[in-house]
């Protein structure tokens, strides 16, 4: 049985003592000294502190025991299952950090003359390549810091190519199915389109007949993730891509869920005309709690020389930063995007090449499918959309009838899942299916740990018809029980910083 550790542990700026020191300096040798002179007088007067920081006093091993007492309450992909639905958690391969932990790139500057990171540039201008090659585009854009920021991207390069061609003011409707992740109208809607909702059809696929009824000279293009939301894949899409093409809209791609087929289909060759990739879901960076994250964005020729600047170009000797494109949308994150996240990336897909990433593709599908299968029939649970339809990445079930004969909800299973020491899957998403359990197991937990995964669920569905109100008030084991989730997550109930806290404390206890 799992049991979280639970610790009492303060906050670090309550621990330690005035004077106490992880490390003694030595003293600054006479002959540093006579070189280098006053080390305080280096900075100029105005830059100088007029006090030393308040930072906790605290000896190594009080840090040390403090920081492995907080992990103790935590639980990551490297403690055990991880099946977030659409997030893909996939083991995080350790030379991956090693590699990006390098002096080589840590100590590098963004600000560095270009001569002196070629091998940084080359890494990037390669990776991009590579990120061409996997999707079918002609060009990628490492910048973005995220899916939703490549989203957004996306949307931006539709506008200029409209906009380019004189139909932005006629092309306002971003097409996207209902099954979509909320950031895909979040984007569309933030770069000035419309967002017109395209429903599932009973198959889990977009309903061809009303895309057909929406596609207009209006059309700005479509928003898709495939396999979709559902984790199924859209057969339809060689008709789908003609649909909106012939409309003149763009196809964008939404990448979450590249992984389940990495080196077996592209996206290019679907006929999308945009992509994104959620770098650190597919290709084993790690994330969670908001990053860090990379999404870049690839592009066919027709709309490469909108992308941002700069472009990393090679002549062949040298790599260099080019900034000189007119047609370009500008900036849209500070220099070249999330490096060290980049790097690992590339570290992963050099250490498995083509032959490793199909396998990441084959075996992620065998997995959620293995679950599926495992699942299907258990009492209180229907597979929604396509009930005979093989599964891609992930799969989703609704625990409607369970909530409504026994009142134990996709959120209280998910809660129950935590005292069975397995991290939940995604709840309530897609908006399409009621009482959503998304389970996406990845191709990077053997069968043993889904099969725990499967048991747990089975014994909580049955606990819920036995003993629900045991569910309902779950979880027991884990360091901190139920959460009011309104207000934790309110932003004022939020404590963000130490300073905060003690503003937070005078003003209540004045
Ligand atoms: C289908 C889908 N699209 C887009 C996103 C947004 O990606 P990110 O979280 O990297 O911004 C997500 C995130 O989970 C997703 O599941």
């Amino acid at each position: 049985m799992f049991r979280q550790s639970s610790w009492d542990e303060p906050v670090i700026f309550t621990l330690g003592r005035p004077g106490r020191r992880g490390h003694i300096l030595p003293e600054v040798e006479e002959t540093v000294k006579e070189v280098v002179g006053d080390l305080g007088g280096l900075i100029p007067e105005n830059m100088r502190r007029k006090n030393p920081p308040k930072l906790p006093e605290l000896s190594e091993p009080e840090v040390v025991r403090h920081f492995i007492r907080l992990s103790e309450m935590n639980y990551g992909v490297d403690s055990g299952l991880y099946p977030l639905g659409s997030c893909t958690m996939k083991y995080n391969p350790k030379i991956n950090e090693e590699l990006a932990d390098s002096p080589k790139l840590g100590m590098l500057h963004p600000y560095q003359d270009e001569r002196t990171v070629q091998g940084v540039l080359e890494i990037l201008y390669r990776l991009e390549r590579w990120l061409a090659e996997i999707t079918g585009m002609a060009e990628v854009c490492l910048q973005p810091a995220a899916g939703a920021h490549g989203e957004f991207l996306g949307a931006l390069l539709m506008r200029a190519y409209h906009n380019h061609n004189g139909e932005l003011s006629q092309r306002r409707d971003m097409l996207i199915p209902d099954s979509a992740h909320g950031t895909n109208p979040a984007s569309a809607a933030m770069a000035g389109f419309n967002v017109v909702v395209i429903p599932t059809g009973e198959d889990g696929c977009v309903d061809v007949e009303a895309l057909k009824a929406a596609v207009s000279e209006k059309t700005a293009g479509l928003m898709l993730t495939n396999p979709n939301t559902l984790g199924i894949f859209e057969k339809n899409i060689d008709e789908i891509a003609k649909i909106v093409h012939e409309a003149g809209g763009l196809l964008y791609y939404d990448g979450a869920n590249l992984n389940p087929i990495l080196c077996k289909v592209r996206p290019g060759d679907m006929g999308f005309d945009i992509v994104h990739i959620n770098i650190h879901k597919t290709f084993g960076t790690p994330h969670g709690g908001g990053g860090p994250g990379a999404g870049p964005v690839g592009v066919k020729e027709e709309l490469a020389k909108f992308l941002p600047v700069p472009r990393i170009v090679f002549d062949g000797k040298r790599y260099r930063l080019d900034y000189e494109r007119p047609h370009s949308i500008g900036k849209i994150r500070s220099f070249y995007g999330n490096v060290a996240v980049l790097l690992k990336a590339y570290i992963y897909i050099l250490s498995l090449g083509f032959e490793g990433l199909r396998e990441v593709a084959e075996v992620s599908v065998l997995n959620a499918n293995y679950v599926l299968h495992k699942l299907r029939g258990v009492e209180g649970l229907t597979l929604p959309y396509g009930e005979k339809t093989p599964r891609k990445h992930e799969c989703v079930f609704s625990a409607k009838p369970l909530k409504t004969k026994t009142g134990v909800s996709a959120l209280n299973i998910a809660k129950r899942l935590l005292d069975y020491g397995v991290h939940a899957p995604t709840i309530y998403f897609p908006l399409i299916v009621e009482e959503a359990l998304m389970i996406e197991p990845t191709e990077t937990f053997e069968k043993e740990e889904l099969d725990r995964f499967v048991e747990a669920v089975r014994k909580i569905c049955s606990e819920a018809q036995t003993s629900p109100e045991k569910v309902l008030k779950a979880p027991y084991n884990t360091a901190v029980q139920r959460l009011n989730e309104v207000k934790a997550s309110h932003p004022q109930n939020m404590t963000l910083s130490w300073r905060m806290h003690l503003k937070k404390r005078a003003a209540t206890n004045p």
